[in-house]
């Protein structure tokens, strides 16, 4: 099964962009996932294939008509769920990338301008999502940020089954720190215990320190972890 990427923008020409190499770019060659994007402006009618109008009520910049999107994301025939990128959108989070990647695909929609028509949400079921409280010039630079989440998740992608398990936010902490040879560099040495060879000791002082990291530089995640962990018996140490 592949996982399935649509994406609705102005500038079909951002894509695969960066997810055209390394690892994104391999599983694209080798079918593990598939990309089509929709030029939004073929949906336009008149004949200046208008997209965009100035807003109701008036202010700055302009806005996305509902129509035109409308036929663009309906022309989507792929059963997948259909996301539009916005900054006022639910904030991205792994567990949702988890979702997506296990599941046949995304649509997304990318905006310019201020935005999107409000009509367009009010009769068609689309999740806004926000990739971080910032502003983005379109939703393309975000749609990319998603997809790239989720192919590295997708089944077949990651080299080593295992090795998006133990990273940040999968285990609800922030991944604990790494290190590689040399052994000794600018007169700093890797940890003893990572030489022991005792891997139950390692597990051990990983653990710690992807909690110690975790409460000094995320307090917003130690909070919600040591919360499930009070309710959740499985957490309980
Ligand atoms: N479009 C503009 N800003 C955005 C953001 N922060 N996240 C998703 N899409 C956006």
């Amino acid at each position: 099964m592949t996982f399935a990427a649509t994406v609705l923008t102005l500038y079909p020409e951002m894509f695969p962009g960066p997810l055209g190499i390394s690892l994104a770019g391999r599983a694209l060659e080798a079918g593990l996932w598939s990309l089509d994007t929709v030029q939004i402006r073929d949906f336009a009618e008149d004949k200046h294939r208008t997209v965009d109008e100035t807003p109701a009520g008036g202010g700055a910049g302009m806005v996305m008509r509902a129509d035109v999107l409308a036929r663009a994301v309906d022309s989507v025939t792929a059963e997948v769920p259909m996301l539009a990128m916005t900054p006022r959108g639910k904030p991205l989070k792994q567990e949702r990338v988890r979702e997506l990647a296990a599941g046949p695909g995304v649509a997304v929609l990318c905006g310019r301008f201020e935005g999107f028509d409000e009509r367009i949400f009010e009769g068609r079921e689309i999740e806004e999502v926000s990739i971080g409280d910032y502003v983005l010039s379109g939703g393309e630079m975000g749609a990319l940020v998603l997809l790239d989440a989720c192919i590295r998740l997708v089944p077949g992608v990651m080299g080593a089954a295992s090795s998006g398990v133990e990273e940040s936010f999968e285990t609800g902490l922030l991944e604990y720190p790494q290190y590689t040879r040399p052994q000794t560099w600018e007169g700093r040495t890797i940890p003893e215990v990572l030489r022991s060879g005792d891997h139950a000791k390692i597990a051990a002082w990983r653990n710690a320190r992807a909690a110690e990291d975790t409460r000094l530089r995320r307090p917003d995640l130690w909070e919600r972890h040591e919360g499930a962990r009070a309710v959740s018996p499985s957490g309980a140490q």
